[in-house]
């Protein structure tokens, strides 16, 4: 790769962000398509990020995406946001215009969908989803599922107070919706009625203890989504694979968030495939040394 000043310039900004594997994703699709760009890691703090972010705009980048701790102030750093964001109270993805105006954009939702299609051919959110944790991947995928007109969302998470939040600010946007929220001790029982539950907590991830929830209850046809990807498949997806569930781990949702900034900023629509898959999975679990 060599970098000019044509080069189209794009990066994710976080705190801290050599963790990120946005960088490796975006730059395998720059080479696939014989782009001349490059997308960097951008390690900026809290306090210097709308300065930053305004910055980058000025120095000519096409844009950026948006990770911890930044994704809510994003929101606020930006000039115009699109009707996702608003809803889902963050940002993931800005765009820069070549007037320097920064569009707030938020494809977490659309990443969830799209990976649930691609691992599920057919497979439509539809009747009740059991959502665990309430969070900001919580409130991404609730607003994917309920624009997707499912019939109810049902939230668990461990603290009630955050469940309710979550709830209420779902309620302003989609008012026609059944949302209701389930006490934690009572999650077993909650998923009789679900075709869908998706982890969207920490718990299953490597250092953390794994999610306690007996899928006794759950239909044999329901999915179980975990947006965790390391490992790639968790304690939760193990088991409900064992019990005969389609299931879908996080990775396919970290790649597919990815396509539409980065059509925005190459005007490309990258491809999400097998070979992508196994190159970042490869990295996330790396295979022993011979
Ligand atoms: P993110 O933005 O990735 O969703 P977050 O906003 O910190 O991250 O949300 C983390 C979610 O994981 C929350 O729903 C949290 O539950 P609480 O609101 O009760 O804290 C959940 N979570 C984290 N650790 C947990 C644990 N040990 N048991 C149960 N839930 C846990």
């Amino acid at each position: 790769m060599s970098i000019g000043a044509t080069t189209r310039l794009a990066g994710v900004m976080g705190w801290p962000v050599s963790h990120s594997l946005s960088p490796a994703l975006h730059n395998r699709w720059l080479k696939r398509y014989g782009i001349d760009g490059a997308y960097v890691p951008l390690p900026v703090s809290p306090e210097h990020f709308p300065q930053a972010l305004r910055l980058l705009a000025q120095m000519g980048f096409r844009g950026v995406n948006v990770t911890v701790p930044h994704k809510e102030a994003a929101l606020h750093a930006v000039d115009r946001i699109d009707d996702q964001a608003r809803r889902i109270g963050a940002v993931n993805t800005v765009v820069m215009g070549e007037d320097g105006s920064l569009i707030g954009r938020n494809t977490d939702g659309e990443g969830f969908l799209a990976a649930l299609r691609a691992r599920v051919p057919g497979a439509v959110p539809e009747g009740v989803c059991v959502l665990i944790g309430a969070g900001g991947a919580a409130r991404a995928i609730a607003v994917a599922l309920l624009d997707s007109g499912v019939e109810a969302l049902l939230i668990v998470n461990r603290g009630a107070e955050r469940a309710t939040a979550l709830a209420m600010a779902l309620r302003a946007s989609f008012p026609e919706a059944r949302i209701q929220t389930v006490n934690w001790v009572h999650r077993a029982e909650t998923l009789a009625e679900a075709s869908l539950v998706v982890n969207t907590t920490s718990l299953g991830m490597v250092g953390m203890p794994p999610l306690d929830l007996s899928l006794d209850a759950l239909g044999k046809s329901a999915i179980v989504y975990d947006i965790v990807y390391n490992p790639l498949k968790t304690p939760l997806l193990a088991r409900a694979e064992a019990e005969g569930h389609r299931i879908v781990g996080g990775l396919g949702m970290l790649l597919h968030q990815a396509v539409p900034g980065f059509e925005a900023w190459f005007g490309v629509r990258p491809e999400v495939d097998e070979a992508l898959e196994a190159f970042l999975a490869a990295r996330i679990a790396p295979p022993p040394c011979p």
